[in-house]
C-alpha cells in the first residue's frame, strides 16, 4: 500500500484514480480538504476498499505517525500543498504552514517510521515529493529550458515555499539517508482542476458570459502537460527513480498565455458555441498584471526521458481538447466548486472579472 497526501486535489485525485485503475495496490489518502480539496473527484471510489480516505493535516505529526504505523506503506507520494500563486501573494501564511512546516512534519514522521523498518523494508521505501518548475524562477526569451542543475531562484511566496520543501527533502536524504525522490513539473491541465487557475477559469468564465482575464500583456510563457502524463511520470519515478535524485517533468509545450486563451476560445466556438453566434474571444479582457509575475517557464525533460524512458502520451493540442471536453461534460462539478467559500474568495480577489 502507498500513502498519498493531497489526494483530493487536482493532480492528487487524478493520480489516485489512475493508480487504482492500473493496479490493485491500495491507497491511504490523507487530505485536509481545503478549498482545493474535493471528495467529489473521488466519488467513483466511494465503495472501493482499495481507497482509504483520511481527512487530516500533513502537519499533524501524531496523526501521520499513526497512519504509517497502522497501514505500513511502502511509499509516500506527497502532493499536499497550497498551490495557487495568486493566493500566496494575498496570504502567504498558509503556504509557509503547509508547504514548509507541514512537509517538515511529514518528513519527520516518515523518518521515524523508516528507521524502524527491517533492512529490506528500508531499502524498498520511497518518499516521493511532488514539486514544481516554479522553484527555478523566470527565464529570459532565449534562455535554455530548466534543467535539474539550474539554480533555485523562486520569486513568489508559493514557489519560495515549494523551494524550501525541496531543500528539506534533499537534506533528509543527505543527512539521514531517507530514500527520497523529487519531481519538478510544469503547469498541468486536465479534469478536476480548481477554476481559480488559468485554463479551467477561462472555460468556466467563457460559458458563464464573463470576462476572460488576461494578466498584463498575456505574453507570459508556461510549459503545459496533460495531468495523466504527470501521473504516469510520477509512477515511473516511483518505480525506477534513483533515491536522492530530482527529475524535471514537462511536455515540451511552451505557450504564451494569450495563445492558450485563444485556443480555448476557438475550441469552445466549435464544441459549445455562444447563443448569439459571436466568438468567445470577444470576452478577453486585459487586466492588471500579477505582482512579480514570472515571464517564462520551460522544462528540459531530457533526464527522465533518457534515464527512465518516460514520454508524455499527449501533445498540447490533444491534451487541451480532452480538458475542454471534460469541463463541458461535467458542468455539475464546476457548478459545485464555484459556489460557497470558493465563490466568496473569487469575488474578493477578482471582483467583476470572476
Ligand atoms: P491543489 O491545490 O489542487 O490540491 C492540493 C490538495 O492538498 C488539496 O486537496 C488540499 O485539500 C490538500 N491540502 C492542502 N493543505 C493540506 C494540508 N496541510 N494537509 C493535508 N492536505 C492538504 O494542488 P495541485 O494542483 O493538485 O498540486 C498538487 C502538487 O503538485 C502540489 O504540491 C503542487 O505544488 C504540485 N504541482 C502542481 C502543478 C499544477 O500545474 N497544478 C504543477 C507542478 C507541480
Ligand atoms: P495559473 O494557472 O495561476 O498557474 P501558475 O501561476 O502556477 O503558472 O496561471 C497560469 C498563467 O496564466 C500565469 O502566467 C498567470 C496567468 N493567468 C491569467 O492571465 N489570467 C488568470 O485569470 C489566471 C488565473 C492566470
Amino acid at each position: 500500500m502507498i500513502l498519498v497526501t493531497g489526494g483530493a486535489g487536482f493532480i492528487g485525485s487524478n493520480f489516485v484514480l489512475d493508480w487504482l485503475a492500473a493496479a490493485d495496490e491500495p491507497v491511504v489518502n490523507l487530505d485536509a480538504l481545503t478549498y482545493a480539496g474535493n471528495l467529489e473527484n473521488l466519488a467513483s471510489l466511494r465503495d472501493d476498499p482499495r481507497h482509504v480516505f483520511v481527512r487530516g493535516d500533513i502537519g499533524d505529526g501524531s496523526l501521520v505517525a499513526q497512519l504509517l504505523h497502522r497501514y505500513q506503506p511502502r511509499a509516500i507520494v506527497h502532493f499536499a500543498a497550497e498551490s495557487h500563486v495568486d493566493r500566496s501573494i494575498h496570504g502567504p501564511e498558509d503556504f509557509i504552514q503547509t508547504n514548509i512546516v507541514g512537509s517538515f512534519r511529514l518528513l519527520e514522521a516518515a523518518r521515524a517510521y523508516w528507521r524502524r523498518l527491517d533492512d529490506a523494508g528500508k531499502a524498498a521505501f520511497r518518499f516521493l515529493h511532488v514539486s514544481t518548475d516554479e522553484v527555478y524562477g523566470s527565464l529570459g526569451k532565449d534562455d535554455p529550458a530548466f534543467a535539474e542543475t539550474n539554480r533555485y531562484e523562486p520569486n513568489s511566496p508559493y514557489s519560495a515555499s515549494k523551494a524550501a520543501s525541496d531543500h528539506l527533502v534533499r537534506a533528509y536524504h543527505h543527512t539521514y539517508g531517507l530514500p527520497v525522490l523529487t519531481t519538478n513539473c510544469s503547469n498541468n491541465d486536465g479534469p478536476y482542476h480548481c477554476p481559480d487557475k488559468l485554463i479551467p477559469r477561462i472555460i468556466h468564465n467563457a460559458r458563464a458570459e464573463k470576462l476572460l482575464p488576461s494578466y498584463g500583456d498575456g505574453q507570459q510563457i508556461r510549459d503545459w502537460l496533460y495531468v495523466a502524463d504527470h501521473c504516469s511520470a510520477i509512477r515511473r519515478v516511483l518505480a525506477a527513480g534513483r533515491p536522492g535524485e530530482t527529475y524535471n517533468i514537462g511536455g515540451w509545450n511552451e505557450k504564451a498565455n494569450l495563445d492558450v486563451v485563444h485556443t480555448l476560445c476557438a475550441m469552445l466556438d466549435e464544441l459549445s458555441p455562444r447563443a448569439d453566434g459571436r466568438p468567445y474571444r470577444e470576452q478577453i479582457s486585459f487586466v492588471a498584471d500579477r505582482p512579480g509575475h514570472d515571464r517564462r517557464y520551460a522544462i528540459d525533460a531530457g533526464k527522465i526521458e533518457r534515464e527512465l524512458g518516460w514520454k508524455p502520451a499527449e501533445t498540447f493540442a490533444s491534451g487541451i481538447r480532452k480538458t475542454v471536453r471534460w469541463y463541458l461534460d461535467h458542468q455539475d462539478w464546476v457548478a459545485n466548486v464555484t459556489s460557497g467559500a470558493y465563490r466568496e474568495w473569487v469575488g474578493k480577489q477578482y471582483g467583476a472579472c470572476s
